[in-house]
C-alpha cells in the first residue's frame, strides 16, 4: 500500500499554548482550534468550530495567521492588532505562541472512553424560536424569518428543499412557536412547539460478525438504549475476503450485501427507538464505525480493490450521506456520518478506538490490540503514533480449531486447571459443545502455566504427563487415533456433543501462528519507534473478542508484550464507544476526523522484518520470565 501521508511526508508546524503550557506538532494549515483539540485542550465554543459563535478567541504572542473575515466581525481592530483571532478560523503555517483564555464555567462533559473527560457539544442543535408573525409592515420570507432569528442565537443556516416545504404550514399552525433543528449549518427540521428535550443520535459499530447501536440523547451525552444482531451478510462469507469475493463473483452481489447490511441497522434501529420510546424523526444524527469493507459496503462502494494487492479503498475520508438516501429509519435529513479510515485494513473502527483510548494524545506511550481474523494494532504517543494491520488467520474465531467455535451459547469461554482437574465457564451455562477465542487462549496458556506444555508449544506424552503433574491433569492427555496428542477439556458425558471436546496438538500450532502474526506485528512497530516492553504505560485489548481475553492469557502465551499483568487492560467495544463519542461531540470528531493525518501506517506484507519477528515470537515466552503463578 502506497504510504499514507503522516507526521513524516508532510511539513509541521509548533503550538505553544499559554498559560497551560501545552505543546503540540501539527500539520501546517491545521486550525489553533483543532490543534488544541488534538491534545485534549478545550477552547470555548458552541459552534464547534464553524466560524458562528465568536467564542474561540485567542491571541497570539509569536507567530501570524491571517485575519479571516470571521475575526472582522468579532474583533476591533485594535483588538486585531493586539493578536486576538477566532482559533477555529486561524490556519498555522508558521510556528504559535499563543494564549488561550480560562472558560467561563465549566462546559458540560462527561466521562467516556477509557477515562476521557468529553466535552458534550453535539453537532445537533435544537433552538426555540418565538417569532414575530409575518405582516404586511414585515414581508420577510418564511426562510428568511427563521434564519434571522437562527442568526441571532448563533447559528448560520442554510437550508435544503425539504425543511423549506415544512415551514409555511409548521410556522403558521403553530403559532410561530417552533424549534429549528440545525445540524452543523444545514437547518434540516422546523417542528411546532419547543421540542428541544427531545434530541436523538444513533451510534453504530458494524462488525463483520455483529452490528451493535447504541441510542443516545444529545441533550445529556447519556445513553438511552443499547442493541446487537448479527450482521445480515453473515451468509454470504464469515470474512471480509468472502464478502468481497461475493461482490466479485455475483452479479448484484454488491446490491444484495448492501441491502443486508441496511437490514440490519434498520433491526437495531427498531430495537432501540422501541426500548428507548423515541420516534425516529427525533433522530437527527448517526455516526458509524466499522471497517473499511463493511462501510464500503454499506455505501455500495465497489470493495473489489481492497481486497487485492495494492489494497486501494474508494475513499477513506471521513464522509456524510443523508439517512434518507441510504434508507435508515431516523430522520430522513438526518447525517449519516462515517468515520475515516487509516489504510484498507486499518479501518474506522481502529480510528475510534484510537479516539475512545486517546492513545495519540497521551504523553506515555501505549499498546491498544484489536485482536481478530484480522489483528489491529496502534502502538504510541502523542509523539508519534503507528498503525498496521497482522493477518492472524480465524483461529482466534475457533475456524481451523478441532473443536472450535464462535462465542456462542455453549462455547467454554474460560478454562482453569488446578491439580483437582479442569473447571470450564460455558456461554449460556449449558453443557459444553465447544471452544472459542477465549477458552483457547485460556486452555493453552493454563497447559504452559502447569508444564504441560513446553516452551516450543510441544504437548508432553502421556507417559511423561504421569510423571510431572497431577493424576487429575495427566490423565487427560491423550494420544489420538492419528497419534496426535490432544488434551481432554470434556469427557463425553460432560459434554453437551456426547462426544470428547479436546485440544489437540495441532490446535496449539493453529494458536502460535495466530498469535506470532499479532506479536510479530508489535514487534515491527516496537522497533520502529525504537521502545521496548519496559516503555509501555498499558496495553488495552479490544473488539468483541479482545474484550474477553483473559490479560493473563495473552501474557502467558506472549501475544502481547511482557509488561506487569496489571496494566493489560480488557477495553471492550473501543470502536463502539469511539463511535459514541464522535456522536456527542463534535470537537471529538474533528479529531477523529484528523488522526488519520496523525496515525502512520506501516504495511506489514512483504517487510523481511515482520517475517523474522513472526518466527521469533512464535514459541511461549519462557515461564521464569513471567514470574507468574498458574492462578
Ligand atoms: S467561532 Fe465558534 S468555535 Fe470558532
Amino acid at each position: 500500500m502506497p504510504p499514507i501521508p503522516g507526521p513524516e511526508n508532510q511539513s509541521k508546524v509548533t503550538i505553544h499554548f499559554q498559560p497551560q503550557d501545552r505543546l503540540t506538532r501539527v500539520p501546517a494549515g491545521s486550525s489553533l482550534f483543532n490543534a488544541a483539540n488534538w491534545i485534549g485542550l478545550a477552547i470555548d465554543s458552541t459552534c464547534g468550530g464553524m466560524g458562528t459563535c465568536g467564542k474561540c478567541r485567542v491571541r497570539l504572542q509569536v507567530g501570524e495567521t491571517s485575519i479571516t473575515q470571521a475575526d472582522r466581525k468579532v474583533f476591533s481592530n485594535e483588538d486585531l492588532e493586539a493578536g486576538w483571532r477566532l482559533s477555529c478560523r486561524a490556519e498555522v503555517q508558521t510556528d504559535i505562541v499563543c494564549e488561550v483564555p480560562r472558560l467561563m464555567g465549566n462546559p458540560k462533559a462527561a466521562i467516556m472512553g477509557f477515562g476521557r473527560h468529553v466535552i458534550l457539544n453535539p453537532n445537533v442543535h435544537k433552538v426555540p424560536l418565538k417569532l414575530e408573525p409575518a405582516a404586511l409592515e414585515d414581508q420577510r420570507s418564511d426562510f428568511e424569518r427563521v434564519r434571522a432569528a437562527l442568526d441571532t442565537e448563533g447559528f448560520e443556516v442554510v437550508a435544503g428543499l425539504a425543511v423549506r416545504r415544512q415551514l409555511p404550514k409548521t410556522l403558521r399552525n403553530a403559532d410561530w412557536n417552533v424549534t429549528a433543528v440545525v445540524v452543523g449549518q444545514q437547518l434540516i427540521a422546523i417542528e411546532p412547539g419547543d421540542t428541544s428535550e427531545r434530541t436523538f443520535g444513533v451510534s453504530f459499530d458494524i462488525g463483520t460478525t455483529t452490528v451493535v447501536g447504541l441510542l443516545i440523547n444529545l441533550a445529556n451525552g447519556a445513553p438511552v438504549a443499547a442493541k446487537s444482531v448479527l450482521n445480515g451478510q453473515a451468509s454470504f462469507g464469515a470474512d471480509v475476503i468472502a464478502r468481497i469475493s461475493h461482490t466479485m463473483m455475483n452479479e448484484g452481489g454488491l446490491k444484495q450485501l448492501t441491502d443486508r447490511i441496511i437490514g440490519s441497522l434498520n433491526e437495531v434501529l427498531a430495537g432501540l427507538l422501541a426500548e428507548g420510546q423515541v420516534a425516529a424523526e427525533e433522530v437527527y444524527e448517526v455516526v458509524v464505525a466499522g471497517n473499511a469493507t463493511m462501510t464500503h459496503l454499506l455505501l455500495g462502494l465497489d470493495p473489489e480493490a481492497i481486497g487485492v494487492e495494492p489494497f486501494i479503498p474508494v475513499a477513506d475520508d471521513l464522509f456524510q450521506v443523508r439517512a434518507a438516501e441510504l434508507g435508515l429509519t431516523v430522520h430522513p435529513e438526518a447525517p449519516v456520518v462515517i468515520l475515516p479510515h487509516i489504510g484498507a485494513y486499518v479501518g474506522a473502527d481502529l480510528v475510534a478506538g484510537i479516539l475512545a483510548t486517546g492513545i495519540q494524545q497521551k504523553p506515555g506511550l501505549r499498546l491498544l490490540v484489536d485482536v481478530g481474523t484480522n489483528g489491529e494494532i496502534i502502538l504510541g504517543s502523542q509523539a508519534r503514533t503507528l498503525a498496521t494491520a497482522a493477518p492472524a488467520g480465524p483461529a482466534f474465531e475457533g475456524a481451523r480449531i478441532q473443536d472450535g467455535m464462535r462465542a456462542a451459547t455453549g462455547a467454554i469461554e474460560v478454562v482453569k486447571l488446578s491439580d483437582a482437574g479442569v473447571t470450564l465457564q460455558v456461554i449460556g451455562e449449558v453443557p459444553p459443545i465447544g471452544l472459542c477465542g477465549s477458552g483457547l487462549l485460556d486452555i493453552v496458556a493454563q497447559l504452559r502455566l502447569v508444564g504441560l506444555l513446553d516452551a516450543s508449544g510441544q504437548m508432553l506424552t502421556p507417559a511423561a504427563a504421569a510423571a510431572q503433574v497431577a493424576p487429575a491433569l495427566a490423565q487427560r492427555v491423550i494420544l489420538g487415533a492419528d497419534g496426535v496428542k490432544a488434551f481432554i477439556l470434556a469427557y463425553p458425558h460432560e459434554s453437551g456433543t456426547g462426544k470428547a471436546l479436546q485440544l489437540t496438538q495441532r490446535d496449539v500450532r493453529e494458536l502460535q501462528f495466530a498469535k506470532g502474526a499479532i506479536a510479530g506485528g508489535i514487534a515491527v512497530l516496537m522497533n520502529e519507534l525504537g521502545v521496548t516492553a519496559d516503555d509501555l504505560e498499558e496495553i488495552y485489548l479490544a473488539g468483541s473478542f479482545g474484550s474477553y481475553i483473559n490479560p493473563l492469557s495473552a501474557r502467558v502465551i506472549g501475544l502481547v508484550p511482557a509488561v506487569p499483568v496489571e496494566r493489560i487492560k480488557a477495553v471492550g467495544n473501543s470502536a463502539g464507544e469511539g463511535a459514541r463519542i464522535a456522536l456527542v461531540s463534535f470537537r471529538e470528531r474533528s479529531t477523529a476526523q484528523a488522526i488519520p493525518q496523525l496515525v502512520e501506517y506501516v504495511e506489514l506484507s512483504g517487510r523481511a522484518d515482520f517475517n523474522d519477528a513472526f518466527i521469533e515470537v512464535l514459541a511461549f515466552p519462557p515461564l521464569a520470565e513471567l514470574a507468574l503463578q498458574p492462578a
